[in-house]
């Protein structure tokens, strides 16, 4: 068989389609330079950069990025060495301002190791570097929702990146959702490619060192709340955790499409290591205006999701984020996204809210959010996805 006049079986990024394609996801986005062989020519995405857009990727006028950043006052870099001169709720009162403020920091001398941490990048990249036909041999879809995915949609327009996902807890349960009455749960299993090897092992052992870090960093938010260092934890004994690798090829046009459209992540926190290439951008809570986040070596950037806003009753906060692309250079990030079991039901805490400050929320059910989302991961929706925004009370 002559290996060049093969067909690729699935349609790839780079396919110019007739009329949008149908799918969805939610994170960031690069592509690696493929090595020009033979084969890669044929097999593997991206091609180096050329030619227009698929009109899925483009995003609406308001919604474009801009690339030419005007460089704002930075998040918060905060040290979470134990040192003597800071008391644990000093260190938590840091952590809380920069709830309240952005909704984003970062972190140094977190205690994730950083020889796993360069062996996990080094397994992504290989991972990615692979020909489609491997790399879709643990594709997603609706049966296994972990997996690979180059098609992931965040606000209904496709995002420029493949990702790879995980569950911390193999197997994980969420609502089966199979009809409105339905209280029966799914058992979610996680998908591990053969290549390349130790790619499980190490991936696993990252996973948890970083869910490590998210105790602690729950554990200080609690305590910079006012409440007992381990209020939030039971919520997570059947988390439903995942780990994502996102990886955004070079893009064509970045001026249209992003890496990923912007977006608030769901659950309590996100631990995200990102690369040196940068490309991340948050909205300042205090003016909507987008800034960038300038890569720290080594550190981890800690964001805020919707249950923690909700849990606090808008006292901190889930800011909207996105991911710009570029014509160069692909860029990688390793989100961990910390998220409570779905049996938990989420509402402002008790211990927060009063008269003065009554509930902003009404309560909902995690696991049926959470499997609400997921769902519209492989089809694009008419409307747009659920958002805590819908269960806001009416003023
Ligand atoms: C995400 C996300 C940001 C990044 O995956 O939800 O926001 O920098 N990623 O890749
Ligand atoms: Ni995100």
């Amino acid at each position: 068989m002559n290996i060049l006049s093969s067909k690729p079986t699935r349609p790839s990024m780079w396919t110019i389609f007739s009329s949008p394609t149908l799918s969805l996801a939610s994170a960031p986005k690069s592509l690696p330079c493929p090595s020009i062989s033979a084969f890669s020519v044929v097999h593997t995405y991206p091609p180096p950069p050329m030619g227009s857009l698929d009109s899925a990727f483009i995003q609406e006028a308001g919604h474009r990025p801009n690339l030419k950043m005007v460089e704002g006052e930075g998040i918060p870099l905060i040290d979470l060495s134990d040192s003597p001169a800071r008391t644990r709720e000093e260190l938590a009162s840091e952590i809380g301002n920069a709830c309240k403020k952005w909704g984003f920091f970062q972190v140094i001398n977190h205690g994730v190791p950083l020889g796993l941490r360069r062996r996990v990048e080094e397994l992504v990249k290989e991972f990615f570097d692979q020909p489609l036909e491997e790399k879709t041999k643990v594709k997603r879809d609706e049966v296994h929702p972990m997996g690979y995915h180059d098609s992931e949609h965040t606000k209904n327009v496709r995002d420029w990146k493949e990702v790879f996902d995980f569950f911390l807890q193999d197997p994980t349960l969420i609502p089966a959702l199979s009809h409105p009455e339905d209280k029966s749960l799914r058992k979610l299993t996680n998908q591990w490619p053969q290549n390349p090897p130790q790619f499980r092992e190490t991936c696993e052992e990252y996973a948890r060192e970083v869910e490590k870090l998210a105790f602690k960093l729950l554990e200080l938010i609690s305590l910079s709340l006012g409440l007992p260092a381990d209020r939030f934890n039971g919520y997570f004994k059947e988390q439903t955790s995942f780990l994502r690798f996102n990886h955004y090829p070079p893009c064509p046009q970045p001026e249209l499409a992003l890496g990923v459209g912007r977006h608030k992540d769901g659950g309590a926190l996100t631990v995200l290591s990102q690369d040196s290439v940068g490309g991340l951008q948050i909205q300042r809570r205090s003016d909507g205006e987008w800034i960038s986040i300038s890569p720290t070596p080594d550190a981890y950037v800690i964001n805020l999701g919707n249950a923690m806003q909700v849990w606090t009753n808008d006292l901190y906060w889930s800011a909207e984020h996105r991911v710009v692309v570029n014509t160069e250079k692909e860029r990688f990030s390793i989100p961990f996204f910390f998220f409570p079991g779905h049996h938990v039901s989420v509402k402002p805490l008790d211990e927060i809210t009063n008269e003065e400050n009554p509930p902003k929320y009404k309560e909902f059910n995690w696991g049926v959010f959470f499997a609400t989302r997921n769902r519209s991961d492989y089809k694009k929706q008419e409307v747009e996805n659920i958002q805590i925004d819908h269960f806001k009370v009416s003023e």
